[in-house]
This record gives structure tokens, sequence and C-alpha cells, in this order.
């Protein structure tokens, strides 16, 4: 029996929660994806942190993006999942002179680099090995996302990137590192931003940033718009699963790239997300004073999201077509918080039965934890169960 796409005869055999992971979805996604990003001459860095799994990293490797990357441990697994280290950007406000030295062995692509301090370290152990390091300055653009303010990015009130007023000091001390050449300048202002139009200000900004770049006589080879497109949560089966091409389309109309400059990218979320989902079975329906819980072996250790963000993942039951009722679905951490929903409608269901938490390939098992001395969910893959 399958119901959605989900194999459910297969899925019942396996020790719950689980994530699973439907290849087929990512592998059209990437396919999409890939011709949007080429159609005008971008490149695209995948943001690993969305999900490290190995296997999704070897597949994205393989359809030739590059990789994003924001630990000294995200670069090793890119890198050991065959991302060629040529591909690489490095991102993070703290990176530590361990994995700046790591990128520098590893001769990575470009360094985004977040603060001035953080550019001193990086041209001094740089200049230790000899090496020349690639930077690109990550801009903090004063641009709002509209988004959850957890996941906004590009604020001043945010700890990310340069300030804009403190860019002229930036570039006067550039003068003297010798170690370091800029290639390039950086952006990122939020994720799950469903409208292309809010990124629009942000090409108006660096449109304005590239005249004051040629100002100063700073030729920049690569501007780097980070990453940002939503997906949607309440329909996680829409094809293609976000609207890449309305995305890439408002980027090239409204920024205005000079001759020989590349546009890269960084998404995550949207390459992802939909393709994974959390599997976990009903432990117990239980009844309190006025709601009815489903408690399932799943929590927020295996998808923090909602209990961080008050994310909504859309769930149900692949064991039932009962008549609907509505439930609070609840895990057994011990925290109030560990909810996935209220007053939730759902196949009508009992112990043993199984659901899914739909859109949860991106920030759910990488985010996951082991609170209460749980186990980590084990991927499975459609190709493979
Ligand atoms: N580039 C940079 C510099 C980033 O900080 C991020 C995400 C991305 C790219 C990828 O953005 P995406 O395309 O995935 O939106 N845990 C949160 C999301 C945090 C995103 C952090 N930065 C969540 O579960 O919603």
């Amino acid at each position: 029996m399958t119901k959605g796409n989900f194999p459910v005869d297969k899925l019942k055999g396996i020790e719950t929660p689980f994530y699973y992971y439907d290849m087929d979805l990512l592998k059209r996604t990437l396919k999409i994806v890939k011709e949007e990003t080429k159609k005008y001459g971008f490149v695209q860095h995948y943001a690993v942190k969305a999900n490290a799994n190995r296997r999704i990293l070897e597949l994205i490797a393989s359809e030739g993006f590059g990789a994003d990357c924001v630990s000294g441990n995200e670069v090793k697994a890119a890198v050991n999942a065959g991302f060629p280290a040529s591909k690489i950007v490095f991102a993070g406000v703290g990176k530590t002179d361990k994995e700046i030295n790591l990128a520098l062995d590893l001769n990575i692509f470009c360094f985004n680099v977040e603060s001035l301090p953080e550019l001193e370290v990086i041209n001094e152990l740089a200049s230790k090995k000899g090496k020349l390091a690639q930077v690109a300055l990550r801009i903090n653009p004063n641009v709002d996302a509209h988004t959850h303010e957890y996941i906004t990015t590009g604020l001043n009130e945010n700890k990310f990137g340069f300030a804009m007023a403190h860019l002229d000091a930036v570039i006067e001390k550039l003068k003297s590192l010798k170690a370091i050449k800029l290639i390039g300048i950086h952006f990122h202002i939020g994720s799950q931003i469903e409208e292309a139009e809010t990124f629009e200000p942000l090409c108006e900004r660096v449109n304005e940033l590239q005249v004051y770049f040629e100002e100063k006589e700073i030729k920049l080879e690569h501007i780097n718009l980070g990453g940002g497109l939503g997906i949607d949560y309440e329909n996680p089966d829409a094809h293609p699963v976000s609207d890449f091409a309305g995305y890439f389309a408002l980027f090239n109309k409204s920024l205005k790239l000079r001759d020989g400059q590349i546009a890269h990218f960084e998404l995550g979320r949207s390459i992802v997300a939909q393709c994974g989902a959390l599997v976990t079975r009903t432990t117990y329906v239980k009844h309190g004073e006025n709601k009815v819980f489903v408690i399932v072996d799943a929590g927020m250790t295996d998808l923090i999201r909602p209990a961080l963000y008050q994310a909504y993942h859309k769930i149900e039951n692949i064991s039932s077509n009962l008549t609907v009722k509505k439930y609070d679905v609840v895990g057994p951490i011990c925290e109030s918080s560990d909810v996935f929903a209220k007053d939730y409608e759902l196949n009508e269901t009992q112990r043993g039965d199984i659901l899914v938490l739909r859109s949860a390939g991106a920030y759910g098992e990488i985010m996951a934890s082991q609170y209460n001395c749980r186990e980590l969910p084990k991927p499975y893959y459609s190709d493979k169960i």
C-alpha cells in the first residue's frame, strides 16, 4: 500500500522515529534548480546547514553544485561527499583558527568574511602558510526579509556581516593585508522568504554598493546573494517545490551585473525541505479534560522547528482513512513546548499508526539533539528500503 508517495508497508517495518527521504523528488528538484541557475550563468552553492546527510550531499555534489559551509566540519563533510574545494564558500561570524587553517589547507574557493578581526586573522594565518586567501566581504544590507525574527539575518540589529557604515575603514585596512585577495561581496537577508519580490530591495542595495566599490576602484568578480527562498509548508506535494524560475528571473532582471561578474546563490531549504519527512508512530491517544492528545514517539529532539519557531509542518496519518478528528499532536520530551500541532485535524488515529511530518528535509535531521538521552533519528531513502 502507498499513501501519497509513502510506501506504507515498507515504512511500517522500520523502527520509528526516522527520517524518510524521497530521492526521486530531490533529483527532480536539483534538475530544476540547475536549469534555472544556469539559464543566467549563475552559480549555486548548496547551503550544507540545511541538511548534511551524507547521501544527500553526495547526490547534490554529483550534480555539480558547490557548497556553502558555516563550520570546519561542514567544510569537511562537503569535501568528503565529493564537493570540490574549489567550489566551497565558508561563512560564519566565529570562524576559529583551526577552521580557517583547515579551509586554507584545502584551498577553498572563498571565505565569506564577517568582521575586521576575522579578516586580520585570515591574513595572518594565510601569510604563515604562504597562501593568498580569497575573500568576499559579507555585508549587512539592512534589508528586511519579512520572515520570522529568528531567521532574519540582514538587519542592522543582526550579528551578521559588515555594517555598510564601516566599509570605508575595511577597504582602507585591506590595503595592508597582503595575504588577502578581495574577490567579491556576499549577502544573506534571511530564510523562508516566500515572495521573490522581497529580494528586490536587496538587489537595489547591491546595485548601489557596486557603484560604491567602483568609485573606490575595486573590481568585484563575484556577487553572492545568499539563499533564503522559501517553500510552501501547507502544500508539500507542490511541484516544483518552490518558484525557482521566478526567484532567479527577479535577480536577473533587477541586478545590474558588470561584464564578467558572476552571481552566486546559496539555497538550502528550497532544495531539500520537501524531499524529507519525519516518520513517527502513535504511542498513545490520551484524553485530557478538554483535549485529545496524540502522543507520538518523535519529539522536539527529532524536529525542533515547531518548538523553536512555532513552525508549521503538515502531519498526515498514513495508516488510517477514518474520519477526521481534532488532536494536539505532542512528543514524549519533558518540555511543554514539545508540541508539533494544536487542534489539528487528522484521520482518527490509534496506537501504532504511522504519522508523517512533512517538509522536514531542511533543518530537520541536522538540528536533532539527544536531550532526554534520546537516540538520534536515522535516515532512510526511497531508493534503498
Ligand atoms: N547562506 C547563509 C549565509 C545562511 O545563513 C543561510 C541560512 C543560507 C545561505 C541558506 O538559507 P536557506 O536557503 O536555507 O533559507 N534553522 C532555521 C533556518 C536558519 C537559516 C540560517 N541561514 C529554520 O529551521 O527555519
